[in-house]
């Protein structure tokens, strides 16, 4: 991005080089894994009792970020293999969910695209049609989740699940996979964004005739509360979906999110908070990363040097905060959280989403293509 000063570069340059240095060791030794975090600086692994986990596609979709921006044969090799691992979570269709397109678009998607592998290709396809097969034609929205009472649920997360969609739809030029996603993304913007630019993160409907009938918490401390992650997935999701239609209402949502959150994110220095509205204030790292991609893009859709700032601050105050470069530890992001819930905000621990969207902010800022989404 030629929007950065000679010392932004410089700086970015030598994140890039720190990310590459232990990510590479990390790729050998952790080669026959499915991470989801680290336990004494070691990577887990979740491929036995976890596989339908919706991370298991951050780890190979890590890799490939890193062997687009170094060329390393290391990173390739771990993400080719980590991605026939996965393939145990297509054994059991009936417990994947609609976030198939973290599993499948980064893993899959971005082999197929980058080497046109048929098998990448054939998963990536599988993963659209599950995806599809969600929608709520007579409501016009996607499912999230399973189980009866669940089939009226619909979640902001869902919004970055859709660039799969939009994958299928210009590859095999049918648009019935684009059209469900803009439906989609019609009903987060009437059911879930509020006037003040943030969202609700659930929203129960009654899957017969798509009438309200409540909100729930979720990942944020009440159902009135904006939980920062899925402000992430929308800010960055609103922004995929205007690169992938040109539907200028994509675009004004997330300018929207974007302005709220960026004023949020002003009033307590910058610090992904859990939860906007909460009264306690721990962070979640994960949440940061997420948001400096979704502003990063967002900048270059719109030119806007703003965005291109309040991204570079994230990124400061995440290195600042909570990065391990050591070689005692593996992964690089700390301080994950995975939700406000009492025993979850106040243990904070690496989640491998954290470091996917932390290298995949420092990647765009490098210049690399692909988009992965
Ligand atoms: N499903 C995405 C999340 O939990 O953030």
């Amino acid at each position: 991005m030629n929007m950065l000063t000679d010392e932004e570069k410089s700086w970015i340059d030598s994140l890039w080089g720190k990310l590459d240095q232990k990510l590479s060791r990390a790729s050998i030794s952790a080669y026959d894994k499915i991470p989801y975090t680290t336990v004494d600086g070691v990577y887990d692994d979740v491929k036995k009792d976890g596989i339908i986990r919706w991370t298991n596609g951050f780890w190979p979709g890590l890799m490939w970020l890193m062997y687009v921006g170094t060329g390393k044969d290391c990173y390739k090799k771990t993400a080719r293999h980590a991605e026939e691992l996965l393939d145990e979570a297509f054994k059991t269709p009936q417990m994947l969910h609609h976030d198939v397109g973290f599993m499948w678009h980064i893993s899959s998607g971005v082999n197929y695209r980058l080497t046109k592998d048929k098998c990448a290709e054939s998963r990536n396809y599988l993963a659209a049609q599950l995806l599809a097969a969600r929608y709520n034609p007579e409501c016009g929205f996607i499912c999230a989740w399973n189980g009866k009472d669940m089939c009226g649920w619909t979640i902001v997360d869902s919004m970055m699940n859709l660039p799969l969609l939009y994958w299928a739809s210009e590859e095999y030029g049918d648009p019935r996979y684009r059209k469900i996603a803009e439906k989609h993304a019609d009903w987060v913007i009437k059911k879930h964004l509020r006037e003040d630019g943030s969202l609700y993160h659930i929203v129960c409907s009654d899957p017969d005739t798509g009438e309200f009938i409540e909100y729930r918490p979720g990942g944020g401390y009440d159902v009135n509360g904006s939980w920062s992650r899925g402000h992430g997935w929308a800010l960055y999701g609103f922004t995929l979906s205007y690169i992938h239609t040109k539907e200028i209402r994509y675009l004004e949502t997330a300018e929207k999110i974007a302005t709220y959150v960026a004023a949020e994110l002003e009033k307590n220095g910058m610090l992904p908070v859990v939860d906007f509205k909460a009264p306690e204030k721990p962070c979640d790292s994960t949440a940061g990363a997420i948001l400096a991609c979704g502003f990063i893009e967002l900048a270059k859709a719109t030119e806007n040097y703003k965005y291109l700032n309040t991204a570079l601050k994230l990124i400061k105050v995440l290195e600042e905060n909570f990065c391990d470069w050591s070689e005692e530890e593996q992964s690089v992001l700390q301080h994950g959280v995975e939700s406000y819930f009492p025993e979850e905000r106040q243990k904070g621990h690496h989640i491998i989403y954290g470091d996917y969207y932390f290298a995949e902010a420092v990647y765009k800022l490098k210049g690399f293509e692909p988009l992965f989404w």
